[in-house]
């Protein structure tokens, strides 16, 4: 009663504020406040995989757009299980409901540096992670310590652009290597390194993407590995490690030992996360360095860390070995539907396209052949009903220095990836076609 009566005075002052406000605010130009960094960022998701919103087809279109689990592949049910075990405390434990500091949960820190011990050959212990907002996060992590503006990133071209959009957030300027089927061209980095310390340049990363790449889907050789490491310390500058899909190698493939195992972490930033390998959506990944490093990210985390109570459901769902479980089965998923999709190709596709087929992770990359252009293949595609990514997108300037589709084949079920395979060689018919028409 008496708060209502308080109130009563300013009640008609409250009910025009709103549109005065917004009458005021209406002749800002909030873009221009925006800072510099901001600015230097296209709008748009984070991903950016080049999806037209304006072309329609009659047929229920397939999807292999983005890098997504499938949707088979969701343990919700364990994952319900490990929440009410992380829930479920004395009732003065309010530990999972609580801020949980910068570093993250340490017995999920610490079962990731038992999984990395036993994998990667080397000991560590949870100091050398710390748990982020996916890997996505742990990027920006790292170059919210590193990245001075104007400070010179090296990166892979093609290349996952999410990580594009957050090296122009931090201001860096973005300079590019080829890639092949071994992954970065390795030969091109110290050429390039001496070029750019000539005009007086600060290097302050080597980006990869060492494992089934984005989006190529090759893996970085073991020789390249080596070279990669040598060339990087010889000029004092960090391999940061995109390791998003290392995990996900399918069987009867020998898989070079990961940047981090060979250099055992010096001059090596690794970030991981579970999105692969369980569910985009949980937004936890982990950044893997020497603990002077993790050192120094933690001395610029300012969010107050992230969820507790989702790193102690992810503790649950992974204890005692259920996460090896869990990833052994959705290996076996994804081998399958990479060799469904490259069987669909060469079933239908052949005079259009030249691949490889990857040895783990999500993407195929297609070499369109006798100058198809990806943006018209994509776009024939989508009337086709068949929805994938240009080339394009993927490269920092937007050129493809060749002709691309990537396929995304880890989402779609598997009956349809003969039939994506399909309407991919009627786009490229009609697209090659057109070609052959005589210009007007
Ligand atoms: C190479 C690469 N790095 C990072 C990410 C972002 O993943 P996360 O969900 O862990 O932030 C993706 C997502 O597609 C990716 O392909």
């Amino acid at each position: 009663m008496n708060a209502r009566r308080n109130l009563r005075p300013v009640d008609a002052d409250v009910s025009r504020l709103a549109a005065d406000l917004r009458g005021q605010w209406a002749k800002r130009d909030i873009e221009a406040m925006a800072s510099e960094a901001a600015r230097n960022v296209s709008a748009g998701n984070a991903t950016d995989w080049g999806m037209t919103t304006d072309i329609h087809s009659e047929l229920e279109p397939i999807v292999l757009g983005g890098g997504i689990p499938a949707p088979e592949t969701l343990p919700r049910k364990a994952l319900m299980e490990a929440m009410d075990r992380a829930l479920n405390t004395e009732e003065r434990d309010d530990g999972p409901l609580r801020y949980g500091g910068a570093y993250g949960f340490e017995p999920l820190r610490d079962l990731l540096a038992q999984r990395y011990t036993r994998d990667r050959g080397f000991t560590v212990t949870s100091d050398w992670f710390m748990l982020s907002n996916g890997s996505a996060g742990a990027i920006d992590q790292v170059c919210a310590t590193f990245i001075q503006p104007g400070d010179v990133v090296i990166s892979e071209a093609p290349t996952f652009s999410g990580t594009t959009r957050t090296f122009r957030g931090h201001q860096a300027e973005i300079v590019t290597v080829s890639m092949d089927d071994d992954g970065m061209c390795v030969d091109e980095l110290e050429p390039l390194i001496q070029s750019l310390q000539r005009q007086g340049k600060k290097i302050k990363f080597i980006y990869t993407i060492s494992n089934f790449h984005n989006p190529m889907g090759v893996t970085l050789t073991l020789e390249r590995r080596v070279e990669l490491l040598k060339v990087a310390a010889k000029y004092g500058i960090f391999v940061l490690d995109d390791d998003a899909y290392g995990e996900l190698y399918f069987e009867g493939v020998h898989h070079p030992p990961a940047l981090s195992a060979l250099s055992q972490c010096e001059g090596v930033i690794s970030v991981g996360t579970f999105s692969k390998i369980i569910a985009t959506g949980l937004r936890v990944g982990w950044i893997h360095a020497t603990p002077n490093v993790i050192e120094q990210l933690v001395r610029m985390r300012f969010e107050m860390g992230n969820s507790p109570l989702l790193h102690r459901m992810l503790f649950e769902f992974s204890k005692d070995g259920a996460l090896d479980a869990h990833i052994a089965k959705v290996r076996a998923i994804y081998q399958r539907k990479a060799d469904l999709i490259a069987a669909g190709l060469r079933e239908f596709c052949e005079p259009y396209v030249s691949f490889r087929r990857p040895n783990g992770g999500f993407f195929l990359w297609v070499d369109l052949l006798g100058g198809l252009n990806g943006g018209e293949v994509q776009q024939q595609a989508i009337i086709e009903g068949l929805v994938a990514a240009a080339g394009y997108g993927f490269f920092p300037d937007r050129v493809d220095t060749g002709n691309h589709i990537r396929l995304a084949y880890s989402w779609v079920p598997e009956d349809e990836l003969r039939e994506a395979a399909r309407r991919l060689a009627i786009a490229c018919a009609k697209v090659a076609e057109r070609e052959a028409l005589p210009k007007k």
